[in-house]
């Protein structure tokens, strides 16, 4: 719902309605989320459930612990100066120059890697809560970038007392910073491949099948997303859940989640506007669930 939708409907002032824009979509979506009716489906409720837990800021003291380990972790990547050699393997802007392996070579400050791409951290604590909330036994993640996305999942699952999560990243210097993330906070239930995805995804999805929980937020253009999406899907398990970040990021990227919304395999599915999330197994083919926040 946009910013004319919400004054049109409440008769709020302009102003307001833009500062609050926000609050009120999550409101929104939270009505919204309550309404849905029940389904017999116990992963759809557990992630309805999740989302809301996570628009009212539910959490518990333990995992509120956690979470405040991870921001202070954002915190120093963010103050850092360091400056890195970036390979990267998925999308660039305008018209850089890709080498022989397909790689764009540049340096960046970590502050600004963090910054650009990382999960802020109102995402951050929803991937956190469908992990505690689903209880992945494996878990898969293309894009680890600095370690803060895999940092919520791990954390989770070291809460749930089970569960591993095995992350995919093209970028050396990344990946090794990632590797500090996750020693600082202590998450030996992480392992981080290292390479393009087209070296390393197959190898990875032999080792973690059947997947549970698989996190998309690599590579953002609309032909990665659905051959990513082919590759794995045999490698779920029965009512594994697929997770794809940056579902309206770009036309593309809306391109690739319609279409996925659309596969026939694919049981239910919730569009939050930042998130796709896509369920199994479901035993229906339920409406696609659109909830804007
Ligand atoms: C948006 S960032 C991931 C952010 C991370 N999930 C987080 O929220 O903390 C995407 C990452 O995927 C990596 N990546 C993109 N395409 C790739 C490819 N084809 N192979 C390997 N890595 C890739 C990039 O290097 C980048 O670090």
């Amino acid at each position: 719902m946009n910013t004319r939708t919400i004054v049109r409907l409440f008769g709020l002032p302009v102003r307001l309605v833009k500062h609050q824009e926000a609050h009120i979509r999550a409101l929104l979506a939270g009505r919204k989320l309550r309404q849905l009716p029940i389904h017999e489906c116990e992963s759809l409720t557990l992630v309805r459930e999740a989302l809301i837990e996570t628009l009212d800021n539910f959490f518990s003291r333990e995992e509120r612990a956690y979470l405040n380990h991870i921001e202070l972790r954002r915190s120093q990547l963010l103050r850092s100066k360091k400056w890195i050699d970036d390979v990267n393997y998925g999308y660039a802007k305008g018209r850089q120059r890709r080498s022989l392996d397909g790689a764009i070579r540049s340096t960046k400050k970590v502050a600004d890697v963090c910054r650009d791409s990382s999960i802020p951290p109102f995402w951050g604590r929803m991937l956190f809560k469908l992990v505690r909330k689903l209880k992945p036994v494996s878990c898969v993640e293309l894009g680890t970038c600095v370690g803060l996305s895999a940092a919520y999942q791990a954390s989770a699952l070291s809460l749930n007392g089970k569960g591993f999560l095995r992350t995919l990243e093209g970028s050396p210097e990344i990946a090794g910073i990632a590797r500090t993330t996750c020693k600082s906070l202590n998450l030996d239930n992480v392992s981080i491949s290292e390479g393009a995805f087209a070296t390393t995804l197959l190898d990875v999805l032999n080792r973690s099948s059947p997947i549970d929980l698989f996190f998309n937020d690599g590579d953002h253009h609309h032909d990665a997303v659905m051959r990513i999406f082919e590759d794995s899907l045999s490698y779920l398990a029965p009512r594994g859940i697929i997770v794809c970040d940056d579902v309206s990021w770009s036309t593309e990227m809306r391109r690739a989640w319609i279409e996925i919304e659309e596969d026939h395999r694919i049981s239910a599915t919730l569009d939050l506007r930042r998130f796709g999330i896509a369920l199994l197994g479901t035993g229906m083919k339920a409406e696609a669930i659109r909830l804007p926040l």
